[in-house]
C-alpha cells in the first residue's frame, strides 16, 4: 500500500532557485562524512557473507531530491564498495559487480532534471531508477537492497499533527509557522509525530534491506536542551512568520490562512532520535556519531540564507499562499535579515547526526 505524505518536493528545475544551486549547506555536511562512509565499507562490508554469487549491487538513495548532493553520496558508496569488491576478490572468487541506483523521492519531485543532470560519467557507472513514493511506507521490493542513505530528510513529517492546528487545543501553534520550541504541547505533539514516522522509516527499510545490508543516515537535530528558536535556523523561520504576519496586516494574505498554515518539520533532539532508532529491533547499530557542520562558525550571508530557504520552502508557500507570494514573502525575508542581522555567535548550534544501521 502506497503511503502519503503532507510534504512537498523542494524546488525544482534549474534556474537559480532550484535545490541544485541551493543545496550546499547540505552538501558541506555531506562531504565530512565521505570518508568515514568509504572506510566503515571498507573496513565491515562483508560481500562474501552478502551472497557470493552477488552480480547485481543496488544502493538506494531515499529523499534524493533532484542533485546533485545525491550523485556524490551515491558516487562515494559505489567507489567504496568497489574498492571492497576487488580487495576481497583477492581472497576468494566473487562474480564481478554491476550497480543499480534508486533516486527515490515523493512523486511530485522533479525527477526529469535529476536524470537530465545525471552526469554523464555517472551514467557509465551505475543503471539508474526512479522510485516515486514516501519513505514513510515501502518504495522497493522486500531484500532487495544493499545499502540504503538518505540525507536531510526524515526531519520532514509525513503530516503536521491535527492538534497543532486546532485553535481550541493547548497544543495550538499560535502565529508560529514551524515547532520553534516555545509551546511545549506544540513540541510533544511534533515529537510524537517525528517518533511514529521515523520508526515507519525504519520499519519499511528493514523490509527492504537484506540482511547485512547497511542503512547510512545523515540529519541534523539539536543537542539536548536546546530549542529551535535560540538556533539560527530557527530565528530564520521565526523570522519568515514575522514576515507573514507583515504581509496579513498589509491586506497581502490573511491572519486566518497563517493560522492554518504549518510546517511539517520536527528537528529532533540527539537523544529522542537515539531513543527511537535504538528501539528498532530490526538493525544493529554500527556507528553513530554527531560531526561539526563546516559552516557553523561561518557568518552566512543573507542572500545565502534567503535563496536556501525559499528552495526548501517555496512549494509549500505556493501551494498554501499562492504562487504570488513566494516573492514578496522571501523578498521580505531578505530586507528583514538585512536590517536585524543573525548574530551567529550568540545562536546555540544545530548538530549534524552521523547513523550507519546494518540489517540483522
Ligand atoms: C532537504 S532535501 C534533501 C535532499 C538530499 N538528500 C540532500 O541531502 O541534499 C529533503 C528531501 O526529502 C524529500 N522527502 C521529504 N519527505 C519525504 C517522504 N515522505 N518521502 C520521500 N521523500 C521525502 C523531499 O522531497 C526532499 O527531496
Amino acid at each position: 500500500m502506497p503511503t502519503f505524505s503532507q510534504s512537498h518536493p523542494m524546488s525544482g528545475g534549474d534556474d537559480q532557485h532550484s535545490y541544485i544551486h541551493n543545496s550546499s549547506y547540505q552538501k558541506a555536511a555531506i562531504d565530512v562524512v565521505e570518508e568515514k562512509t568509504k572506510q566503515y565499507i571498507l573496513e565491515k562490508l562483508d560481500l562474501l557473507n552478502l551472497n557470493p554469487d552477488l552480480s547485481t549491487f543496488t544502493i538506494a538513495d531515499y529523499g534524493c531530491s533532484i542533485g546533485p548532493n545525491t550523485f556524490h553520496a551515491v558516487q562515494n558508496i559505489i567507489e567504496a564498495v568497489k574498492l571492497k569488491h576487488l580487495k576481497e576478490s583477492q581472497e576468494n572468487s566473487l562474480v564481478p559487480l554491476e550497480f543499480q541506483v534508486c533516486f527515490s523521492d515523493q512523486p511530485s519531485n522533479d525527477f526529469n532534471t535529476l536524470f537530465r543532470t545525471l552526469p554523464p560519467s555517472f551514467r557509465q557507472e551505475y543503471f539508474s531508477v526512479g522510485v516515486p513514493g514516501s519513505f514513510y511506507g515501502r518504495v522497493l521490493p522486500r531484500n532487495s537492497i544493499h545499502i540504503g542513505n538518505t540525507s536531510f530528510t526524515t526531519h520532514w513529517l509525513s503530516k503536521v499533527p491535527e492538534q497543532v492546528l486546532d485553535k481550541k487545543s493547548p497544543a495550538w501553534k499560535k502565529h508560529y509557522i514551524h515547532c520553534n520550541d516555545s509551546i511545549e504541547a506544540v513540541t510533544n505533539a511534533f515529537m510524537v509525530q517525528y517518533t511514529k514516522d521515523m520508526s515507519l522509516f525504519l520499519k519499511a527499510r528493514a523490509e527492504e534491506l537484506v540482511s547485512g545490508g547497511l542503512m547510512i543516515v545523515l540529519g541534523f537535530c539539536l543537542p539536548d536542551g536546546v530549542a529551535m528558536y535560540e538556533t539560527w535556523p530557527g530565528i530564520v523561520k521565526d523570522a519568515i512568520s514575522d514576515c507573514l504576519q507583515d504581509m496579513a496586516t498589509l491586506g497581502i494574505t490573511t491572519h486566518e490562512k497563517i493560522d492554518m498554515f504549518s510546517l511539517p518539520l520536527y528537528f529532533p533532539q540527539f537523544s529522542e532520535m537515539k531513543r527511537v532508532i535504538e528501539q528498532n529491533e530490526s538493525f544493529t547499530i554500527e556507528l553513530m556519531e554527531t560531526v561539526s557542520h563546516p559552516l557553523e562558525a561561518v557568518k552566512l550571508s543573507d542572500n545565502f540564507i534567503t535563496s536556501m530557504y525559499r528552495a526548501l520552502l517555496s512549494i509549500f508557500i505556493e501551494k498554501h499562499f499562492g504562487i504570488g507570494e513566494v516573492d514578496e514573502l522571501f523578498n521580505r525575508l531578505a530586507k528583514k535579515l538585512s536590517d536585524h542581522p543573525i548574530d551567529f555567535e550568540k545562536c546555540k548550534k544545530q548538530m549534524v547526526y552521523y547513523v550507519v544501521l546494518k540489517k540483522k
